[in-house]
């Protein structure tokens, strides 16, 4: 099996998994010309080692300014001291998200469906209520919240490595609005100057290249929000309502949490990440020579046995659950951990307090992404636990 495949494709990957931990731990797909790495050890020493980079995504000519504007000035997609610049502003926009009652949001989502006897969660709640949280984190109005909302599963693409020309048009049209959007929006925030003479002055660049990296970097939280908050709020979902953990389910947020976090070792919403290597690499027996491509798989490394006592089994009181590598690790790991892992705990302790909960259709299908394991839909039923 190539090292590459979509996660629709596949009913479970553990298994294959598991094969490659034992037999392929540094694997060549000639067809796809990447490392695959699987076991924890190794995706932790890539991660870490500075010479092991981002890959950068093809220049493409028929993308606008502000998408390329975008694209060049995120934290996620650079490296070096670009990377070192946008991390910090990201990390700065991201310490003044002001905190947002997760209830009032969810409350209103639920409400919006007139019959609670069938419901989507992944398009009612997990396509929404992470870019929700964060957009109202940062005070955006409600007309401007609600065209991101409607766009931002387009503008995500914005990532990808191979767009299609439809694709290309779409970004183009939508960039350029979110951009004007922010622009407009961001000179309101009350940390804006602070952030912009602090950037400007410790990193000696111009006052506009500051602005288009904090603008860029403030999209880039609301693109990073949405697809892995989704994936990690219908899996946790999917965790709860299975046969093996039902029976135990407790509406304790301790309890919740350990669920999430255990969720994200198991059932990782973001199974894998890429880099390529900047200089010669050896692991082991393995040589990876600069400039080859690398597929870090994270979701692998979580199930690694020698890192998890049975790791196939959902164990929430393992001791060091909270060591799974979905959030990556080293210089680019997600600077939303606590956040996402409190959104998913809130929401579900909110949906268990309040309804008793069916799953309606046990056959999950998976969107066609290869980074990504995200539920296409989740069709259940609530019933109020006060009627
Ligand atoms: C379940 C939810 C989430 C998961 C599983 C997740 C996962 C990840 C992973 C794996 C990376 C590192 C990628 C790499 O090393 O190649 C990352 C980076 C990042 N994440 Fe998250 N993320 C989540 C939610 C969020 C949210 C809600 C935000 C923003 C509000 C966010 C913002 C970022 C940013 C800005 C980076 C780039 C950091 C850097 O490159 O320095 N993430 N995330």
């Amino acid at each position: 099996m190539p090292a590459l495949f979509l996660q629709s494709e596949i009913e479970n990957p553990h298994s294959f998994y598991q094969k490659m931990i034992e037999k392929n731990p540094v694997y060549w797909d000639e067809e796809n010309k990447i490392w695959a790495v699987y076991t924890y050890q190794y995706c932790t020493a890539l991660l870490k080692n500075t010479n092991v980079h981002i890959p950068s995504l093809a220049p493409d000519d028929n993308l606008n300014q502000y998408a390329l504007l975008i694209i060049e000035n995120l934290a996620r997609l650079s490296n070096g001291i670009h990377h070192e610049i946008a991390k910090e502003t990201a990390f700065i926009l991201f310490s003044n998200m002001k905190s947002i009652g997760i209830e009032i949001i969810i409350k209103e989502l639920l409400d919006s469906k007139s019959s609670p006897n069938q419901i989507n969660w992944v398009d009612l709640v997990c396509k929404k209520l992470p870019i929700c949280t964060v957009l109202k984190s940062f005070n955006f109005n409600d007309k401007d919240s609600n065209f991101i909302i409607e766009k931002i599963a387009v503008l995500v693409k914005i990532m990808q490595p191979n767009k299609t020309n439809e694709d290309i048009k779409i970004i183009n049209e939508i960039s350029e609005k979110i951009y004007s959007i922010t622009v407009r929006h961001i000179v309101t925030l009350p940390f804006y100057d602070d952030l912009i003479s602090k950037i400007s002055k410790s990193h000696k660049i111009s006052i506009e290249e500051t602005i288009s990296i904090c603008i860029s970097n403030l999209i880039g939280l609301l693109i990073q929000s949405y697809d892995a908050c989704r994936g990690l709020l219908s899996n946790s979902l999917l965790e709860l309502l299975s046969k093996e953990n039902s029976s135990k389910i407790k509406v304790d947020k301790t309890w919740i949490e350990k669920m999430v976090i255990e969720t994200l070792r198991f059932n990782s919403p973001i199974q894998n990440t890429r880099r390529i290597a900047a200089e010669d690499i050896q692991l082991d027996e393995f040589l990876i020579k600069k400039n080859d491509s690398i597929l870090v798989v994270l979701a692998s490394a979580n199930i690694d046995p020698k890192q998890f006592v049975n790791p196939l089994i959902f164990d929430t009181e393992r001791n060091n659950n909270q060591e799974h590598l979905t959030f990556g690790i080293g210089g680019h790991m997600c600077l939303a951990k606590y956040f996402s892992i409190n959104l998913a705990t809130e929401t579900l302790y909110y949906l268990f307090s309040n309804y008793n909960i069916v799953l309606l259709e046990n056959k999950i299908d998976y969107e066609p992404m290869i980074n990504a394991r995200l539920p296409k839909a989740i069709w259940i039923s609530l019933l109020n636990k006060t009627t």
